[in-house]
């Protein structure tokens, strides 16, 4: 069976290398949110593909942040053709549409697995419908889509980014009860990620779950810093024109952190431990955790990047005929300056 998958996808190769050579493909190279430029190896040569290798096409939805390319590294070091696997890779840089374009491309050279991070949770139903008339089994990693869509793919691995909101929290509550405030008028901004992903709306639910429980905490400001840092300094300079008291930063990813932290000290304000303005990041990068040594980031809530060998075991589990899970977490720490010293030397991204 995969190896007529191959064959079929080999002749469609031939197909595509006019279109490619024509100039008329729509996925070419380019450049995202970050200016970054990735080639794109959404196709290979018969030759390539006529080798018995499992197939899997991956739709990476940009490289807006250092996380995003530590988890395509991750994705990209676990699925190898010396461990068996034949990677189609397209970036989206961050179009939905490019994802969805990217997926029927997929479907139609009749890969063994689409996996693919969608940018936000909604509009997938007709391409998974697609897959699925195509028998192609599909898995979610990294946000999670739409639960009414749960029956169009084979499983989720990812992040709990509802725990992560919560875990954020949670550690603000204990860290005001710490420092004697916990009856304090508190005032929160707030600098969220991409509307709609599953990233911004889990780790606001899930900080807002906490929130609900502290009639003194008010999110005064609630701005959009798109996950990348131009974007959030932007947001920050307007929040520090509008001259509200503040006590507390929620940034929901690191870049977003940094673009933030650029605008605070251009006005002159603190953060961190001995600071102006409490500071809670999310993903837990290297540059972030070290800020947080130095006691600029109060907390960062780690996102685990490093999906790529569940990624690869699950599908060898496919591979085999074994069940899989629905749902598979990542796990995530928290690091604050307590903890954090020991792990600084090992994070590679
Ligand atoms: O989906 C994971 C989030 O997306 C990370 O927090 C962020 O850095 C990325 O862009």
């Amino acid at each position: 069976m995969k190896f007529s998958k191959n064959r079929a996808l080999a002749a469609l190769i031939c197909a595509f290398s006019f279109i490619l050579a024509s100039g008329c493909f729509p996925f070419g190279a380019g450049t995202d949110a970050v200016g970054v430029s990735e080639p794109d190896r959404e196709y290979r040569s018969p030759e390539e593909l006529d080798s018995g290798l499992i197939s899997v096409g991956f739709s990476q939805l940009g490289s807006e942040s250092m996380w995003r390319s530590a988890n395509t590294g991750s994705i990209e070091r676990a699925l190898t053709e010396e461990r068996g696997y034949f990677l189609l890779f397209n970036n989206a840089r961050q179009k939905q549409e490019n994802q969805i374009k990217a997926i029927r491309s997929f479907i139609s050279q009749n890969v063994d697995y689409i996996a693919f991070s969608p940018i936000t949770e909604e509009g997938w139903t007709t391409v998974l419908m697609e897959a699925k008339q195509a028998d192609i089994p599909v898995i979610i990693v990294d946000r999670s889509i739409d639960r009414r869509d749960e029956e169009l793919y084979t499983c989720f691995i990812g992040e709990d980014m509802e725990m992560e909101g919560i875990n954020a929290g949670l550690w603000l509550e204990r860290y005001l009860d710490e420092k004697g405030r916990s009856g304090d008028e508190i005032n929160i901004c707030v600098l969220r990620g991409t509307r709609g992903s599953s990233a911004q709306r889990g780790r606001s639910m899930g900080f807002d779950r906490v929130l609900e429980k502290h009639p003194n905490w008010s999110i005064v400001a609630q701005e959009d810093g798109e996950f990348t840092t131009a974007k959030a300094k932007e947001a920050m300079e307007g929040i520090i024109s509008r001259k509200l008291r503040l006590d507390v930063l929620i940034s929901q990813n690191d870049d977003m952190t940094f673009g933030a932290l650029e605008a605070l000290s251009e006005a002159g304000i603190s953060t961190g431990e001995d600071g102006d303005l409490i500071v809670i990041s999310f993903d837990a990068c290297k540059r972030a955790l070290e800020l947080v040594e130095k006691g600029v980031i109060n907390v960062d809530i780690e996102c685990n990047p490093d999906c790529g060998e569940l990624l690869a075991s699950v599908i060898s589990r496919m591979e085999r005929g074994e069940s899989v899970e629905k749902c598979y977490y990542m796990e995530d720490r928290i690091f604050t300056r307590k903890n954090v010293s020991e792990y600084i030397d090992s994070r590679s991204y």
